[in-house]
């Protein structure tokens, strides 16, 4: 079974859009193999729906947004609030709608500039980052992404230190030491498990903005963790208190496609205009990309499937919850 059809993972939350695609949209989004639409109405609120209008199946996202709601490019039947059909034109003012009319609509949040889709029961809410009710934090939004690539392969990647002196060469990972000290794992806060860690990396001219040092070579103190089934963070303090927070969000897409989306948030002065401050993190991620699009099909999910060894310890366990979940 791939895993993208596993029942369990529709009732967990997925970022799909920042919250400015989807105004007003609408949207067409795959997840976990299936295709939705997300738009906004007037009254500012966001629903998504299978991209599948109950008249004679058009895409809805082919339609558009009014003042009624969501408008079938087809017919023109219009969706309000909660996905209700409102207006069936050929049916005249009136008229009896369908039950059938009205759209199935799935859970939608707004957090973190994301719209997040949960098709099934949400077990959870979306995974809490302290840092974003902080008002000594500002949030910085980096677009969403398409990676060809699991997004199993690319969790596994994000919880995994001992990659860095060797993808990430063009960044901060050039000469770095390479063997990963004893790596302990821990219960970060409430919705990340993972692991602390030290490491001194290398600080470019071009990374100098984010790191708020101009030393050659920087002390970083660090988490990664992650929190079920695909959402990864890192965290890194920097010795004159200078945090910077990685929420990385893999959202299968498909069982070998993925959209990608990070969000950062860091208690800095604002001096430097947010693109700039995210730059070196996009060629992080690029470097990332390269290497993992080049790896063929989705993660064996099996204990056995790959040699593995201790730094692996942290995507070793991710991986054996994933598992449980998917099987459950
Ligand atoms: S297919 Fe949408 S209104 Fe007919
Ligand atoms: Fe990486």
């Amino acid at each position: 079974m791939e895993f993208v059809q596993a029942e369990a993972l529709q009732n967990y939350w997925y970022p799909v859009a920042e919250i400015e695609d989807v105004r007003p949209g609408p949207l067409a989004v795959t997840l976990l193999g299936s295709q939705y639409v997300v738009w906004q109405s007037d009254d500012g609120r966001v629903t998504a729906a299978p991209d599948r209008c109950p008249h004679r199946e058009a895409p809805l996202s082919i339609g558009y947004v009014d003042d009624s709601g969501l408008v079938c490019a087809y017919h023109g039947w219009a969706f309000g609030t909660e996905g209700r059909c409102v207006d069936v034109p050929s049916s005249g003012e009136g008229a009896a709608i369908p039950p059938a009319a009205h759209l199935p609509c799935v859970n939608v949040e707004e957090k973190y500039g994301l719209v997040w889709l949960c098709p099934g029961e949400p077990v959870g809410s979306v995974p809490a980052v302290a840092q974003d009710s902080d008002p000594a934090f500002r949030r910085i939004n980096t677009g969403v992404d398409v990676w060809k690539v699991a997004a199993t392969r690319m969790v596994d990647n994000f919880l995994d230190i001992s990659h860095f002196p060797w993808v990430h060469t063009g960044t901060f990972g050039d000469g770095l030491a390479t063997e990963v000290p004893l790596i302990n794992l821990e219960q970060l806060d409430d919705d990340f498990f993972g692991y602390a860690y030290e490491v001194d990396v290398n600080n470019p001219d071009e990374a100098n903005i984010i790191s708020g040092s101009e030393e050659a070579l920087v002390h970083r103190w660090m988490s990664t963790g992650y929190a079920l089934p695909l959402i990864t963070r890192s965290t890194i303090r920097y010795d004159d208190g200078l945090e910077h927070i990685l929420l990385l969000c893999s959202t299968p897409i498909d069982n070998v496609t993925s959209y990608f989306t990070f969000v950062v948030w860091r208690n800095d002065d604002h001096s430097v205009d947010a693109e700039e401050t995210i730059a070196f993190d996009r060629a992080i991620g690029a470097e990332d990309k390269v290497m993992l699009e080049r790896v063929p099909g989705s993660l064996a999910l099996g204990q056995t499937d790959m040699a593995s060894v201790q730094s692996d310890k942290p995507s070793v366990e991710w991986r054996r919850r994933f598992l449980a979940l998917v099987e459950s």
